[in-house]
């Protein structure tokens, strides 16, 4: 942890795990540690990036206006999988904020980050360690494989627990604005916030999460209503690999069955989607799940995964 912490200290790259996804952090008040993120992950400066915290206190110096909502949502859900979006403070640099007023914050709960941050003090500017546009990392040997070389230290900390990105709630605006559904649900949000929580529009802040083609894996994979899947099947055959909620076709070869429990479902649904791609079939075929609201931020990867 020492060592993690100083590699930070001297403007390096360490691939860590979080309870959602593994992050690859950089210190995030040093632009040429940042830039270094962005290039090792070929990622467009553009785009803004969370900051990582070991506590609220720490994290809200990077905000100016601190609104009483972001403190109860705090003391509600940090640590844990819920980043919140507020005025930046001169702390945040251009960076990381992708040139906007506004900045991501995150206390996560993995006891492993949780380790890093304290030992390391300050905040560590972390997105999803994956290769731009791919599928997130839930495995420190996934990150091996996406950041191999790139990347000065890898911690291990097991597969991630939630295995989704966080839930981001904008929070700069005066109304309450869900950006990407996760873990935090908007009802336990609205709960605490006791108002009603806003779709995202054109107006919300940027974000690479919104980008089409975002978690998406190299086979090109298509979302099936269960009633269609078979006639599918039957159609591709020996060419396709299926991430289904039913058991397995003896004509399909890559046939990965899906819990129908969401909160496991989002916890493998990366390592899934990346042994499937693996297979090198023509195509993946992704029974959609749900259409209930407990199924919402697994719906919302699927969606960008598929097209
Ligand atoms: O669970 C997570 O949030 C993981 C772990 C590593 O913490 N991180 C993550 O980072 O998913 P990344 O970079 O893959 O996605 C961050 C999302 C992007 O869509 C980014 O645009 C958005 O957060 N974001 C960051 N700062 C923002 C801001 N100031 N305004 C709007 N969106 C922002
Ligand atoms: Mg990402």
């Amino acid at each position: 942890m020492r060592r993690a912490a100083e590699i930070l200290r001297a403007g390096g790259l360490v691939a860590f795990p979080t309870e959602t996804v593994y992050g690859l952090g950089a210190d995030a008040s040093s632009a040429a540690a940042v830039a270094r993120l962005y290039a090792a992950k070929g990622r467009p400066a553009s785009h803004p990036v969370i900051v990582h915290f070991a506590d609220a206190e720490a994290a809200f110096a990077f905000a100016r206006e601190i609104p009483p909502e972001a403190r109860k949502l705090a003391k509600r859900f940090w640590p844990g999988p819920l980043t919140l979006i507020l005025k930046r403070s001169p702390m945040a640099p251009d960076l990381v904020t992708g040139g906007q007023d506004t900045v991501g914050l995150r206390v996560p709960s993995h006891p492993v980050a949780r380790a890093l941050l304290r030992e390391f003090g300050g905040g560590v500017a972390a997105p999803s360690a994956n290769e731009f546009g791919k599928v997130s990392a839930t495995t420190a040997q996934h990150v091996r494989g996406d950041l191999e070389g790139k990347v000065d230290l890898v911690l291990e900390g097991g597969p991630s627990e939630v295995g989704i990105e966080s839930t981001i709630l904008d929070l700069s605006s005066g109304k309450p604005i869900l950006l990407r559904p996760g873990q935090v649900s908007r009802a336990s949000l609205e709960e605490v916030l006791g108002e009603k929580i806003q779709e995202k529009n054109s107006n919300s802040p940027r974000h690479s999460g919104g980008l089409e083609r975002h978690y998406a894996p190299k086979t090109p994979a298509r979302l099936v209503p269960p009633h269609a899947l078979d006639a599918e099947v039957a159609k591709l055959g020996l060419d396709v690999a299926v991430l289904a909620f039913s058991k397995p076709d003896e004509r399909v070869d890559y046939w990965i069955r899906m819990p129908r429990d969401p909160r496991t479902y989002a916890q493998r649904l990366y390592a899934a989607l990346r042994e499937l791609d693996g297979a090198g079939c023509g195509a993946i075929l992704v029974e959609s799940p749900p259409d209930t609201a407990e199924w919402d931020a697994v719906r919302d990867r699927l969606q960008r995964a598929c097209r």
